[in-house]
């Protein structure tokens, strides 16, 4: 968090006015500086919401307004009025406010001349900031803007926060703006994925794309000759069936799928965002979890793939969608249906086209496939299914596609895939790539909802295809749920959701006010330091970076501190006397756990041992450094010998892996679950 004071320094207002809008992230379609004073983000600031339309939408510009004034308390480190609906009137407005309203004469259209609901007007004067849309979705992106610029305003070094006075027009290229991480393959509880959803709006994305349903792909497993590996292989289904449900046993460990109230709590903080849950239950590929629930429907030899021949298949998969429509608030969602069987086309297409009338009747929702080579003659998929470009040339060629009338969203590997940790050969980057993302080829304009390709421009379209959607980036985890923690993957999303957000809203060089990589790398690390409502990077208060040090503590004594983020040192001494069975806790949080046997670090339910086993009777000396690319211990002061935890990820049965792990400090509970033995001169220190 920034920590920002309010008070009054004159020379600022110079340079404020001098420099105007200061570059974030997403730009601004456009800026007019007026030569009235600047306003002035003071304690008495009130947020005002026009009476006549605060209940209008849902979430309702009230709601909006309300999440913003929370925001806006904590990146100014000042309590916020609580937000004041009233009717506008020049009285009001004489008072220092930030005014949120609705005009539905005003209109915004993306790039493709399509209207918009997401375009806002921003007016900056001495006294006010008036931020007006067609709707509440668009006042909610202009109180981002107001966000960012007193973040950027604080971080310049002044005192006071000025916002520059002037207009804002904004409004988004592309109305799809969204990421997808896949929640199939690795266990994300809801806690964790409000947060990131919170993340990414502060850059104007609108979509999770949650990859709901998969399993782990190993040729061994599935294919191997006879030995029903497969139905030990990690397959996952996250959406609970209600107790007594048809599709009970779709989920054999409960312990890692959403109830309704818990994914229902997490739609609603995301709406209150302006993010739209997509959620996407893969079939006919990518069905392991069906097939290892009803092995009947398996087609022979794939144990991965249905068979849509069988009578009970679509009414199988009509069922799993029957209970859980209802949970979801988007109008779209994604029935997966990649990577399915060429010499099947015909039985793939009846699929996803029944499936888009199926859908549509129950919910009056529409469907969206990944891209999909399915060669037929006779056959062609709905217009009314979008499709979501990933790869060449297996699927159909988006140009071709979005010639012949088909919606596509833009997720082309080679630009907006990454892999958890790491991927086969190398294939992906850790972060999404920079150097292409801003230059694309050499003499390119950089990437953009509308490059599908680096090398072949034939490829590429215009930025106002009708039938262009717009973007989604997506991270996969192929590697299970002991490959990575839930915050290694939110460091490889933090830069890559910044940088995607800005070109997703703005483009590549389509408007003068675009960010210049230059720019978006001076400004992500204070907008991703200041990002309010969620506290992904486990920020903790510490002086002098000594979050705590205590000489002497007791067996279960706990802390304020939950959980600690990278980097840090945690250092401590300790005495085990007994190994009981569970041998017991040395620390525990919110994010991690320290277990004494093997010095074990814990998270989401994965061991991670270190194979270090703790003399009895004697003191040990443990130091624990951690960075956001790995932990190692430093055992008694040798530093000859840093021992680092680790975990082995089988890469699609080619090879195994050896990852490091970066560990949140377990910082809030000492010496628990019947640990035996002392701990002494306990501190963390931030840095390693
Ligand atoms: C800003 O918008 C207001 C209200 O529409 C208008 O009166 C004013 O002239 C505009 N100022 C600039 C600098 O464009
Ligand atoms: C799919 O099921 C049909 C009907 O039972 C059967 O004739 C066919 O052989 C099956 N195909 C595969 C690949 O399992
Ligand atoms: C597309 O959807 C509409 C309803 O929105 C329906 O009337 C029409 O038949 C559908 N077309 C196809 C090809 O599925
Ligand atoms: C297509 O993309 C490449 C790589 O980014 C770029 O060099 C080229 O100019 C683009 N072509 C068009 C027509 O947009
Ligand atoms: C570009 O599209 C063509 C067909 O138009 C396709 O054959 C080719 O693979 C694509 N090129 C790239 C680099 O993806
Ligand atoms: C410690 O690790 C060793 C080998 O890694 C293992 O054999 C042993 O069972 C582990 N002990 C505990 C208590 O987990
Ligand atoms: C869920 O339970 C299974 C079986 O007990 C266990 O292996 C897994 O680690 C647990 N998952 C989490 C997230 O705790
Ligand atoms: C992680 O899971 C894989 C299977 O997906 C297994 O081969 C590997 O041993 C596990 N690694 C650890 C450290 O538990
Ligand atoms: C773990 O990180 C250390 C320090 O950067 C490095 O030397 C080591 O090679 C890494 N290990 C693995 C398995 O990547």
């Amino acid at each position: 968090m920034l920590s920002v004071q309010l008070a009054v320094t004159l020379s600022l207002v110079v340079s404020t006015l001098a420099t105007g809008l200061l570059p974030q992230i997403p730009s601004v379609a456009s800026f007019s500086p007026s030569l009235d004073d600047n306003f002035q983000l003071i304690e008495s600031v009130r947020i005002i919401v026009d009476s006549k339309v605060a209940s209008q939408g849902s979430p309702s510009l009230l709601d909006f307004a309300k999440v913003f004034r929370n925001d806006l308390s904590t990146v100014t480190s000042t309590p916020i009025l609580p937000v004041h609906v009233s009717n506008p009137d020049i009285q009001t407005l004489s008072l220092p406010s930030i005014f949120l309203t609705i005009d539905t004469k005003k209109s915004y259209s993306l790039f493709n001349g399509k209207p918009t609901e997401e375009g806002y007007d921003l007016v900056t004067t001495r006294n006010s900031i008036i931020i007006t849309a067609s709707a509440p979705i668009g006042v909610w992106w202009g109180t981002r803007t107001v966000i960012q610029q007193a973040v950027l305003a604080a971080a310049s070094g002044s005192k006071d926060i000025f916002i520059p006075a002037g207009n804002v027009t904004d409004t988004p290229g592309w109305d799809v703006r969204g990421f997808m991480l896949d929640v199939g393959r690795h266990w994300f509880a809801t806690d964790f994925l409000s947060e990131l959803c919170i993340y990414a709006s502060f850059f104007k994305i609108n979509e999770f794309h949650l990859h709901a349903s998969d399993n782990l792909w190993n040729p061994a497993f599935l294919y191997g000759d006879g030995n029903e590996g497969w139905k030990n292989l990690y397959a996952a289904f996250r959406f609970q069936p209600a107790q007594g449900s048809h599709n009970a046993g779709l989920v054999p460990r409960k312990n890692e799928s959403w109830t309704q109230s818990d994914f229902r709590a997490m739609q609603t903080t995301c709406a209150q965002h302006g993010v739209a849950l997509i959620p996407e239950i893969d079939t006919p590929g990518h069905s392991l979890v069906i097939n290892q629930w009803k092995p009947q429907l398996m087609e022979t030899g794939a144990p991965d793939h249905l068979n849509l021949s069988i009578p009970e298949t679509i009414p199988t998969i009509k069922g799993i969608w029957d209970e859980f429509l209802p949970w979801f608030s988007a109008s779209e969602v994604s029935i997966g249906a990649d990577e399915y069987d060429a010499n099947l086309a015909d039985d793939y297409i009846n699929f996803v086209n029944e499936m888009s009338s199926y859908i549509h009747q129950t919910s009056g929702k529409s469907i969206r496939i990944w891209g999909t080579n399915e060669p037929s003659d006779t056959l062609s998929v709905s217009k009314n299914i979008t499709i979501q470009h990933w790869d060449f040339p297996g699927d159909d060629i988006p140009v071709r596609l979005m010639d012949a009338g088909y919606q596509v969203i833009n997720s082309e590997q080679s630009f907006l895939y990454l892999d958890g940790k790491t991927s086969e050969d190398g294939q992906f980057p850790q972060e999404l790539n920079q150097a292409l993302i801003w230059s694309g080829a050499p003499g390119g304009t950089g990437w953009a909802p509308n490059i599908f390709s680096s090398d072949d421009a034939s490829n590429n379209t215009s930025i106002n295809n009708p039938n262009l959607r717009g973007s989604i980036m997506a991270l996969w985890n192929d590697w299970g749920n002991n490959a990575t923690t839930r915050f290694e993957i939110y460091y490889q999303l933090a830069r890559s959701l910044a940088v995607f957000g800005e070109k997703a809203w703005a483009g590549s060089e389509v408007r003068p006010t675009a960010l210049t990589r230059s720019q978006f790398d001076v400004a992500y690390p204070i907008l991703n330091a200041a990002a309010p409502g969620q506290n992904l990077n486990r920020v903790v208060p510490a002086r002098n970076n000594v979050v705590y040090d205590y000489k002497t503590v007791s067996n279960g004594q706990s802390t304020a501190i939950a959980s600690v983020g990278p980097p840090y040192t945690m250092t401590f001494n300790v005495k085990p006397s007994a190994r009981s069975p569970s041998q017991g806790l040395l620390f525990e949080g919110i994010d991690s756990k320290l277990h004494v046997a093997n010095l074990t670090f814990e998270a989401t339910g994965q061991l991670y041992p270190l194979g270090y086993v703790l003399p009895l009777d004697k003191w040990t000396k443990v130091a624990i450094h951690a960075t956001r690319e790995y932990t190692y211990a430093i055992i008694d002061d040798d530093p000859t010998n840093e021992r680092y935890w680790t975990t082995l990820m089988d890469i699609w049965g080619d090879y195994m892996a050896t990852g490091n792990i970066s560990f949140a400090a377990p910082a809030q509970t000492f010496g628990g679950d019947a640990f035996s033995g002392t701990i002494k001169d306990v501190s963390i220190v931030l840095g390693v």
